[in-house]
């Protein structure tokens, strides 16, 4: 992996211009970069469905270049938003064959990694996603989620300094919160970026993130962090949209079935299932996920 890492810093380090302004944000995306591989390594040391050597290989692959397409995203459109410029996933993929990163690796691996980098920032997956590759896009998929819900935490907490680039160039309208937003909220499914408009729908947004983490290790990693107090306490809408908001934090991270005991939920060694899609009917659509 050492190689590999290199290769990335190397290839990151090249976007560097001097800008103070502009290299913040490519630090930035540096930085995520490893924790994300950090998770994703947590993910696929404790997850059985990734214990096959190939497949804990392409996580950590996947994790270290998933978001290589953000320097170019980054110099080309100066914006993190792929509505207003690219999908950094499909230009990811592109960059990781042309750059030749993992020409030395194993075709499935090499497979993997690309698949898995091209669709990790889709809002729902593809129907004929390969069934073995699914644990290694749903580790990713986690790992980076786990991470832009900690940065967020720091964005949209009370007082923060709100930075533009980083909350999508979304509108500071205190109070104000999307209706179809709300409507995924509260119909226990992940809202969509294109929905928000505002400081307030990022934060319900980032609340549905929790109805689509996969790994046990994912939601205590969240529950450690504390990163919903921030994101929660920043909230400058009515009461109750922010009492139902914590409420669904409170039952995804706290409440049952951790304390049911089912041993259902998003089990260790277990992505989400069939199964556990029964006790949670609304958390994931099978047939666009497997
Ligand atoms: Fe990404």
């Amino acid at each position: 992996m050492e190689k590999h890492r290199s290769a990335f810093l190397e290839y990151a380090r090249s976007f560097f211009s001097g800008d103070p302004e502009k290299d913040r944000y490519m630090q930035l995306k540096v930085d995520h970069t490893f924790r994300v591989c950090s998770h994703a390594d947590t993910l696929a040391a404790e997850e059985g469905e990734l214990h096959a050597p190939a497949l804990g290989r392409a996580v950590s692959l996947a994790a270290l270049y998933h978001d290589v397409g953000r320097f170019e995203q980054l110099k080309r459109w100066n914006t993190f938003s792929d509505a207003l410029s690219c999908n950094h996933g499909l230009l990811g993929a592109g960059i990781i064959k042309k750059q030749g990163f993992l020409d030395e690796e194993d075709r499935e691996v090499r497979q993997f990694v690309i698949a898995a980098v091209a669709v990790h920032n889709r809002f729902s997956l593809p129907a004929a996603l390969r069934g073995d590759l699914f644990p290694v896009v749903a580790a990713l998929r986690d790992a980076d989620k786990v991470d832009i819900l900690r940065i967020m935490a720091g964005q949209l907490g009370p007082g923060s300094a709100a930075d533009n680039t980083m909350l999508l160039h979304l509108e500071d309208a205190p109070g104000v919160c999307s209706p179809a937003i709300l409507k995924a909220l509260r119909e226990k499914r992940m809202a969509r970026y294109m929905d928000m408009r505002t400081f307030d729908d990022f934060r319900l947004l980032l609340c549905t993130w929790l109805f689509e983490l996969r790994f046990a290790a994912s939601v205590r990693a969240i529950r450690e962090n504390g990163c919903f107090n921030g994101i929660l306490d920043g909230f400058t809408g009515a009461p109750e949209v922010k009492a139902e908001a914590a409420a669904v934090v409170k039952s995804r991270l706290l409440a049952p079935p951790y304390a049911a005991n089912t041993g259902k939920f998003l089990r260790t060694g277990r992505v989400l299932t069939k199964e556990c899609c029964y006790i949670f009917p609304h958390s994931i659509d099978v047939k666009a996920s497997k």
